[in-house]
């Protein structure tokens, strides 16, 4: 390789020119490490996560899980994309990850997938769920996307219909991964909770006040969620001779 790249080698005219570059799949947002780099650390760091969560149901039942996090930009939706393609990598597991963020959708994006019709056309306009939900390039991975978010995108999340679509999505599927809006802002992640098996909560390290992960969390208990996890993001991981040193009791 080297000895051609340098041009030592002596090539005629109609010889196409060496390769230089491996061009990543640009449908696929690079964030979602779990397609791009499955044998790196932070796909790694994801599946550490997916273990503790399936610790968690030992039984292998059927479950909702809504991501969440206090304001924006905390990495619930990146989160939510890398867990639900974590879960799916456990085959015969089949994982529906649904766009419920009708305030900023951004799922369908990340896979340069349609975002309408969607989840908003089936609970306000009666479409048909599977007449809406998208393959990904992983094939135990789908995507119900938000579609057009009416002008008050609470009423469509907390609609009488939403409980049956989750009812409805779980003959299907294993695992259901909601994304939604920040819990502090908007009522819509605590109205999901509520229905779901479970609420993951998303923290960004170093950045998150702690009040305000406090009231969000009480915010969502007290709607009947139930937080099974902090997930922390932006943490840089340890290195890997971190024993060696003392690091404090
Ligand atoms: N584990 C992580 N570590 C560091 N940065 C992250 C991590 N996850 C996501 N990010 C970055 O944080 C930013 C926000 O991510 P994301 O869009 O997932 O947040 P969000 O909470 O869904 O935001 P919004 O409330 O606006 O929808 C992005 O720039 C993303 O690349
Ligand atoms: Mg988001």
């Amino acid at each position: 390789m080297w000895h051609r790249l340098r041009g030592g080698r002596d090539r005629s005219a109609a010889e196409p020119p060496p390769d230089l570059v491996v061009v990543v799949d640009q449908t696929v947002d690079p964030r979602i490490v779990l397609y791009h780099e499955p044998r790196g650390i932070h796909a790694e760091q994801y599946r550490t996560s997916r273990t503790n969560l399936l610790a968690t149901n030992r039984e292998g039942a059927k479950k909702a899980y809504v991501f969440t996090s206090a304001r924006a930009e905390e990495g619930k939706s990146v989160s939510a994309a890398n867990m639900a393609l974590c879960l799916a990598e456990q085959a015969p597991l089949k994982v529906c990850l649904v766009d419920a963020d009708l305030r900023k959708p951004s799922l369908a994006a990340m896979w340069s997938l349609r975002q309408s019709p969607g989840l908003c056309e089936v609970l306000l306009e009666g479409l048909p769920l599977e007449s809406v939900i998208l393959d990904t390039r992983s094939p135990s991975l789908h995507i119900l996307p938000a579609g057009t978010p009416p002008g008050n995108p609470a009423d469509a999340v907390s609609h009488p219909a939403m409980r049956e679509i989750i009812l409805k999505l779980k003959e299907k599927y294993d695992y259901i991964v909601f994304d939604t809006p920040p819990a502090l802002l908007y009522s819509d992640a605590a109205v999901l909770g509520a229905m779901s098996d479970g609420i993951i909560f998303v923290t960004r390290i170093n950045h998150t006040p702690r009040q305000l992960v406090d009231e969000s969390m009480e915010a969502l208990q007290r709607a009947g969620g139930k937080v099974l996890f902090n997930l922390l993001t932006g943490a840089t991981p340890a290195p890997k001779d971190e024993k060696k040193f003392y690091a404090g009791a």
